[in-house]
């Protein structure tokens, strides 16, 4: 497993905080808690869509998420999720990227879905990853080294298209396994 924390040498641990694992999903139940989070984010919390979010990238897409079980544990809760599917051969497109309210801005968990997002595609022969990030989370993507390409009105929201730079992303062979995020850990 390639172990990533978000620690300095001089991390300090914070009590109380768990480890969380950034994978691929692979249970059904696991799947059914990243679409009802997704569905709490982007019908009921956003409005976006109505029912449900669910659509026929669905079918071809791979879901990764953020939970507190590694590979082969008993499952535990969803913290995050994220889609990314190849569009054509080597344009690869994350979306529906969702963290659970009461999560955001602890842990770093919509930066380590992105990441495994990123770095999954890299792995599967991705040359250009693309994204339709709503504006208000521009910065973020920015931090995390995507540029805006293009503005555009979806959804009745604005949002800007936006391409990562694959250079900071390396190749990820295994999202079966993907990161290990100590969020216990505080730089
Ligand atoms: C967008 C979202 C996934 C971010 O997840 P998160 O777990 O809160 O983000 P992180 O904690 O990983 O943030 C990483 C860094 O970006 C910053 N950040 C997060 N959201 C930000 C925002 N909207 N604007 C500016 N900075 C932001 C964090 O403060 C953190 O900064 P730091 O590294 O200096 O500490 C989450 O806010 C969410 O689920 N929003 C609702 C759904 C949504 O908007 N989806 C995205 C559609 S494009």
């Amino acid at each position: 497993m390639n172990r990533e924390t978000l620690s300095s040498p001089a991390a300090r641990p914070i009590q109380g905080w768990p480890a969380f694992y950034v994978r691929e999903a692979v249970l059904d139940e696991e799947i059914e808690q990243a679409l009802a989070l997704r569905r709490a984010v982007f019908c009921e919390e956003q409005g976006i869509f109505e029912g449900s979010d669910r659509d026929a990238i669905d079918l071809h897409a791979r879901l990764l998420i953020a939970a507190g079980s590694q590979l082969g544990s008993s499952p535990s809760s969803v913290l995050g999720t994220v889609r990314i599917h190849e569009a054509s051969p080597g344009l690869w497109w994350g979306s529906r990227l969702a963290v659970q309210r009461t999560m955001r801005r602890q842990a770093k968990l919509g930066a380590q879905l992105i990441r495994l997002a990123v770095c999954t595609a890299h792995g599967l022969g991705c040359e250009t990853f693309l994204a339709h990030v709503q504006v208000q989370n521009v910065p973020l993507f920015e931090k995390l080294h995507w540029r805006s390409l293009d503005t555009s009105l979806a959804h009745g929201r604005e949002h800007h298209l936006m391409q990562a730079d694959l250079a900071h992303y390396p190749p990820c062979h295994d999202p079966l396994m993907g990161f290990f995020v100590d969020a216990g850990v505080q730089p």
